[in-house]
């Protein structure tokens, strides 16, 4: 070599070194120390002197970036060691199962030894897509995607315009363990190294790119995973390089003596990868608090994350635990929930709230947002439906901001069919038919009836209420919140809530909305009786409403019933008749019994018993030992017999317990049959 050639060779050497150092802080520590325009410099003197002497071009040179041509086709590879995927969690409860299933694996406390608390070893979740780095004698030779986890493709080339990959490895930070450091070092010099992470697109770059697309009138990417994964298996290389895309590791293959992931994370580290937030981890309640605390703090990171990546922090461990199916078993992708998705309107439903204000309520194609099913959305009001121009039939994105009822966003009018129906606010309020206004300045339109909305809370209140449907934890507090969310204005709206439309609301976690949501589920089922007294009628008490389920003994039968034959009913006098009449013909019950039974509410059978006592009148004295009062009242009229309070000629039996009272002695007088609780048990029993 001449002596020209040496000085450039040695320039060289020291211009990769320079550059390489500086790529590092600003790639990877995002920590520049010097502008752009003097990298590119550099970068600049580097690349003509190495056209001088293309022989001093080495593959870990940073002009060897975007150097290659267009490919045809990529090359297949085969992974030496599979790459695997993860199985999702979304709840607390999803990781303790995870826990208690890997703790019955590994079976006895006592079989590694020592007793088993299991460490765990936290991470990023990048919602980007997985590559394979091998670096041989510490340089980069091979990149390749995961393909179907045994083959992928070599996207070696792309990946090299991806600054924050090093080119060639070097020990930026020292290792703590002095047999790692050495064990490093001789790789570096000799062997191969397998490196797996993740490649992404920031959300700033994403926007950039996004905008351009938009200023060329070209269509939009949907989102930064897809353009990542797009960018790299383009055949040009070129376009990768263009799309200024990120690296981050998160798993090191190759055995250099890790015995935790901890420990992983930190050689990528020295190694000059970049790698996510990590948290060692004694117990699962830590995995949920760092969590809890990323979830909070995700808007604000550079890059998207779906949740993050929980594993057992042991190797040992890790690798006894095995895979199942395509994951392994020692690790777990503990996911945020979602905020938003896509599903389609199927109708626009308005409800009327406490005060009497109309919202109207997007029903929704269900759909899972975070892990839980959503069927509703609200729409607020008037003008913001016209604001985003919403129409039953559209697709919509919905997201759920926080705790209220999920906002539909957008429309997705390129979905449009023709079909799509545009929604009115009604003239007259759905549940009183009273007027409706909307007030000078306000946006909401209201009932003019302003009781409306208090009498229907009145009723839902007493709807589920002990003697009604019995909904447990359904009281005033919920009912009230549930109405001011458009969630339901009508007793049959509780039957078509879900866990999802609960979760999001104040004062309401997971397990609170699948317990109400349980509850509802068994109120569906209910007798007669309390069916009856729980529409509130009129007049229609527990007595009248037990008096009609004997009678009529089917719902269908009292719904049908005229005036006449309620009438004939014991105890139903015309004031009562009349009020039962109307209520059943009323349009809006009606429309509520047909939501009721549509929504899955199941009347149980009534037993029917012998009326063996049709026409008998009993009159009841002193105590009993078998029945109360009451107990002994309604015993009587199952059989279809009357109770009165007095004795009369009319009166068929007195039946006296202990201390009967003045009946018993005008009984005697008016020779009425007189029967003691023995005697009268035979009868109804
Ligand atoms: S570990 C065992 N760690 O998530 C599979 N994966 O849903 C190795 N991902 O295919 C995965 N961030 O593309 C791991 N910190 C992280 C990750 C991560 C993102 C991706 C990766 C994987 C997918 C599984």
């Amino acid at each position: 070599m001449d002596k020209v050639k040496a000085k450039t060779k040695q320039r060289i050497v020291k211009l990769k070194k320079v550059i390489n150092h500086h790529r590092y802080l600003y790639h990877v520590l995002d920590k520049p120390e010097i502008s752009d325009a003097s990298l590119d410099s550099l970068k600049h003197e580097l690349n003509q002197l190495e056209q001088q002497y293309p022989d001093l071009i080495t593959l870990d040179s940073p002009t060897q970036r975007v150097g290659g041509q267009a490919l045809d086709k990529f090359k297949k590879v085969e992974h030496q060691k599979r790459m695997l995927s993860l199985t999702d969690a979304f709840f607390d409860e999803d990781l303790k199962a995870w826990q208690e299933r890997i703790q019955r694996l590994l079976g006895h406390p006592m079989s590694f030894g020592h007793r088993m608390s299991i460490n765990y070893f936290a991470e990023l979740k990048i919602d980007g897509f997985a590559i394979a780095l091998i670096y041989q004698d510490g340089v980069l030779i091979q990149g390749a995607t995961r393909g179907d986890g045994q083959i992928g493709e070599d996207v070696t080339q792309n990946l090299k315009t991806i600054d924050s990959i090093p080119l060639k490895l070097e020990i930026h930070q020292k290792l703590l363990s002095r047999i790692i450091q050495d064990r490093v070092e001789k790789l570096l010099a000799n062997g191969r190294i397998e490196i797996r992470g993740e490649v992404y697109m920031t959300k700033k770059s994403f926007e950039k790119i996004n905008q351009e697309q938009e200023k060329k009138g070209l269509p939009l990417y949907a989102n930064p995973r897809n353009t990542a994964a797009g960018s790299i298996r383009q055949l040009d290389p070129k376009i990768a390089a263009s799309r200024k895309l990120n690296f981050l590791a998160y798993r090191l293959i190759t055995n250099l003596g890790q015995e935790t992931h901890n420990q992983e994370h930190q050689i990528l580290q020295s190694l000059g990868f970049k790698i996510s937030q990590d948290k060692h981890c004694f117990k699962l309640e830590d995995v949920i608090k760092f969590w809890k605390e990323i979830n909070q703090k995700r808007k604000k990171l550079p890059y998207l994350i779906d949740g993050i990546v929980v594993s057992v922090d042991d190797n040992k461990v890790f690798n006894k635990l095995g895979i199942v199916g395509k994951a392994p078993r020692g690790s777990i992708a503990l996911k945020f929930p979602a905020k938003e998705t896509t599903t389609v309107i199927e109708d626009i439903v308005v409800q009327v709230g406490r005060t009497g204000a109309l919202t109207p309520v997007a029903h929704l194609r269900p759909v899972r947002l975070g892990g839980i099913l959503i069927t509703r959305a609200t729409l607020h009001n008037q003008d913001e439906i016209k604001r985003l121009d919403v129409r039953i039939g559209d697709t919509v994105i919905i997201q759920r901001a926080g705790d209220v009822i999920p906002d539909v966003v957008k429309v997705i009018k390129k979905l449009r069919t023709g079909k799509e129906k545009k929604f009115q606010m009604p003239k007259r309020c759905p549940t009183c038919k009273g007027e409706v206004i909307r007030l000078e300045g306000e946006v909401v339109h209201r009932c003019a009836n302003l009781k409306c909305g208090s009498i229907q809370r009145q009723q839902i209140i007493h709807f589920v209420s002990k003697k009604g449907f019995d909904i447990e934890g359904l009281g005033p507090k919920i009912i009230n919140q549930l109405m001011d969310q458009g969630l339901i204005s009508n007793p049959a709206d509780i039957f078509s809530l879900t866990q999802g439309d609960l979760v999001p609301l104040e004062r309401f976690a997971d397990k609170s909305a699948s317990n109400l949501i349980e509850a509802i589920e068994q109120g569906k089922k209910i007798s007669l009786a309390k069916f009856i007294h729980a529409l509130g009628i009129r007049h229609v008490g527990e007595e009248t409403a037990i008096a009609l389920s004997q009678y009529f003994g089917k719902l269908d039968k009292i719904r049908k019933a005229s005036l006449k034959n309620l009438l004939q009913i014991e105890d139903i006098g015309e004031v009562v008749a009349q009020s039962i009449f109307e209520w059943f013909n009323r349009q809006g019950n009606k429309e509520l019994i047909k939501k009721l039974l549509d929504n899955g509410i199941e009347i149980e059978k009534v037993k029917t018993v012998k009326k063996k006592l049709i026409g008998q009148t009993f009159v009841l004295t002193g105590e009993m030992d078998r029945f109360t009062r009451e107990q002994a009242k309604s015993k009587i009229r199952q059989l279809g017999g009357n109770v009165s309070s007095s004795v009369s000629k009319q009166t068929d039996f007195v039946v006296i317990g202990q201390n009967p009272g003045s009946k018993y002695n005008r009984a005697k007088k008016l020779g009425v049959k007189i029967i003691n609780e023995q005697e009268f048990l035979k009868i109804v029993i």
